[in-house]
């Protein structure tokens, strides 16, 4: 969910927190809501859907603007989407949005039921503003209720409020949710992302954990839960305002594709240059762990297959890949030579973030892969490396993605160095083709057989990619891309494992994507290309270039540059993610905001 919050010398509520909304918009877009306080009291304005809805209403309504209110755009966690669950939330003198979850929602709903409280909706959040409100009448004190509110809330949370008697202050509270405050010419803002404040100011500061903010528009007072102050370092947002416009294309995903030959060079040009002790430099000392966790979600976690298969073949050092809300809660078995390696864009998914602390709790030292400079996960971690990507606003990722890939090379790189398993000769070897990256890259990009292929998909609703090592690694990523854009039903399987069941779903037509880079297992991926291929499949054929392939084993053929195997993935997977954009681009889906999806999950 997206929090924006206003309050200022000028009555501009409206522009502020709809353009601050529509930066947030990745975060989720089920429904949006607005609260402004007017002379006449709060009011509040709500939609199912995007926040276009949500600007036209306030239009159609003539909902004027005020100097003091607070917006959100929701991921439906607690209840449906509708405008019932949509935020603000309000009870008595207490109006609030709010992000992340308070888990013990329905003992407090049970205590204010007793009081007297009666609710509407179905959100945890609901029950968080009575709750406050119930304090604020306990304590007569804005700040008091709020410390008492924050003590009595289990879970995550960060809170935009606003006190109906109170119009000239903006307050905010947050744990384990990411919230930042910003201050500029007589206005403060508060909002969960820099996007949403860059329009008026690149400085910002980031409240920290059960921190109240207390804001006016030319103060603003940071206290801890015992009403101490506090000071923050202030930040300079790295983005730009053009960072976060479409730049002339069609979607943010196909701009963030083409900004990978610079997303990649810059990422890996900050860990090596020309000399392998680059990296040794660069990258904390791993010699020591003899196991590495890798713990991430999604598509982060689909890197850090990628991650496996190179450090294990190439370093020899163990390696498990592991989704983070199973590890979470599966009392993982970890010892002082075990290295924990969160992967993550955003740096603030709940389930890798707790991941970590548990980890960390343990005395077992955390590396974090992260694209968001000073988010949750770059704080908390012992060791963290940047991907530079820069902002990704597509909910699918692309550049983050391949980012991290570059990075985890990087790293399979120094390990394979360090553990003594690479030549010299062999270095120098990927170092000059780390430089020829961008270039090799760039030429994907211009190539279009994509639409052909993508018009071979788009019609089907079931398709499988295959692919064995690395390609398997691979084709789970480039299953997860298709499906969450596309919509098409697809599943990536380990060629060799397709005829232990699943080829029963291989009819004639039935599109199947096979990867086939690596060398060492090109024959037995083959031998299963044939399989699916004798049982009618339509096979649309990824091959590393040199690796000959008759055409009785093809239906078409897209040829991917030959790199080190080390650096092999950050290659394939462009043409992988530009498929799934043709193919969606093609059935006409929602490309950047996917049904149902938010880029930054913040709750379990
Ligand atoms: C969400 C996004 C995915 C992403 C995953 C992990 O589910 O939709 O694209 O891979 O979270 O996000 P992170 O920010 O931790 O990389």
């Amino acid at each position: 969910c997206g929090i924006v919050g206003y309050v200022g010398s000028e009555k501009i509520t409206n522009s502020v927190l709809i353009d601050g909304l529509k930066s947030l918009e990745y975060r989720g877009y089920d429904s949006a809501g607005v609260a402004t306080l007017q002379e006449t009291g709060v009011r509040i304005t709500k939609t199912r859907g995007k926040v276009a809805s949500l600007e036209d209403k306030l239009q159609r309504h003539q909902i004027p603007s005020s100097t003091l209110g607070i917006a959100h755009t929701r991921w439906a966690t607690h209840g449906i989407p509708s405008k019932t669950n949509a935020h603000p939330h309000h009870h008595g003198a207490v109006t609030l949005v709010h992000n992340g979850i308070v888990e013990n929602y329905a003992a407090l709903k049970e205590e204010l039921i007793q009081v007297g409280y009666v609710f509407d909706s179905e959100t945890d959040s609901e029950i968080a503003s009575a709750y406050i409100d119930y304090m604020y009448r306990q304590h007569h004190n804005k700040l008091d209720a709020l410390v008492a509110a924050n003590k009595a809330f289990k879970g995550s949370f960060a809170f935009g409020i606003i006190f109906c008697d109170d119009e000239d202050t903006l307050y905010a509270m947050r744990r384990n949710s990411p919230l930042i405050v910003a201050l500029k010419d007589g206005a403060s803002f508060i909002a969960s992302d820099v996007p949403a404040i860059l329009k008026y100011t690149k400085q910002y500061i980031l409240l920290g954990q059960d921190e109240i903010a207390v804001l006016n528009k030319d103060t603003q007072h940071i206290y801890n839960l015992n009403k101490e102050e506090m000071d923050h370092e202030v930040l300079t947002a790295t983005m730009d305002a053009a960072d976060i416009q479409k730049g002339g294309f069609e979607h943010f995903m196909l701009k963030e594709i083409h900004e990978e030959p610079r997303a990649v060079r810059d990422t890996m040009a900050a860990y090596i240059k020309d000399d392998i002790q680059d990296l040794v430099k660069n990258l904390p000392d791993l010699s020591k762990y003899n196991e590495i966790h890798i713990v991430s979600c999604g598509s982060a976690m689909y890197a850090g297959m990628i991650a496996k298969s190179l450090i294990e073949t190439k370093a020899r050092v163990k390696v498990d890949v592991e989704i983070a809300s199973e590890y979470r809660y599966k009392d993982p078995i970890l010892s002082k030579d075990t290295l924990v390696l969160l992967v993550s864009q955003s740096g603030e998914t709940a389930d890798t973030l707790a991941a970590l602390l548990l980890a960390k709790e343990q005395g077992i030292d955390t590396f974090a892969i992260v694209n968001v400079v000073g988010s949750s996960i770059a704080r908390e971690a012992k060791y963290v490396a940047y991907t530079l990507a820069g902002p990704e606003i597509a909910v699918a990722t692309t550049k983050a993605y391949c980012t991290q890939v570059a990075l985890l090379s990087l790293i399979a790189l120094n390990l394979a160095y360090i553990h003594n398993r690479i030549t010299q000769k062999e270095i120098d070897q990927i170092i000059e083709e780390i430089h020829c990256l961008p270039d090799i890259l760039n030429e994907l990009l211009k190539d279009e057989q994509y639409i052909t292929a993508g018009k071979i998909i788009s019609r089907h609703s079931n398709v499988f990619f295959l692919g064995r090592g690395l390609d398997y690694a691979l084709s789970m990523e480039g299953s997860l891309k298709l499906k969450e854009i596309s919509y098409i039903h697809s599943e990536a399987y380990a060629a060799g494992e397709l005829k232990h069941g699943t080829i029963s779903l291989i009819e004639k037509g039935t599109p199947v994507i096979a990867i086939c880079t690596d060398e060492r297992l090109f024959e037995k991926t083959i031998s299963n290309i044939k399989e699916v291929k004798a049982r009618g499949a339509n096979v649309i054929l990824f091959v590393r270039e040199g690796l000959n392939v008759s055409e009785d084993y093809y239906d078409y053929k897209i040829e991917i540059p030959k790199v080190d195997m080390m650096l092999q993935g950050i290659v394939t997977v462009v043409p992988l993610q530009l498929l799934s954009y043709q193919v969606a681009n093609l059935r006409g889906c929602e490309i950047d905001q996917p049904r149902n999806l938010a880029k930054s999950v913040t709750v379990e």
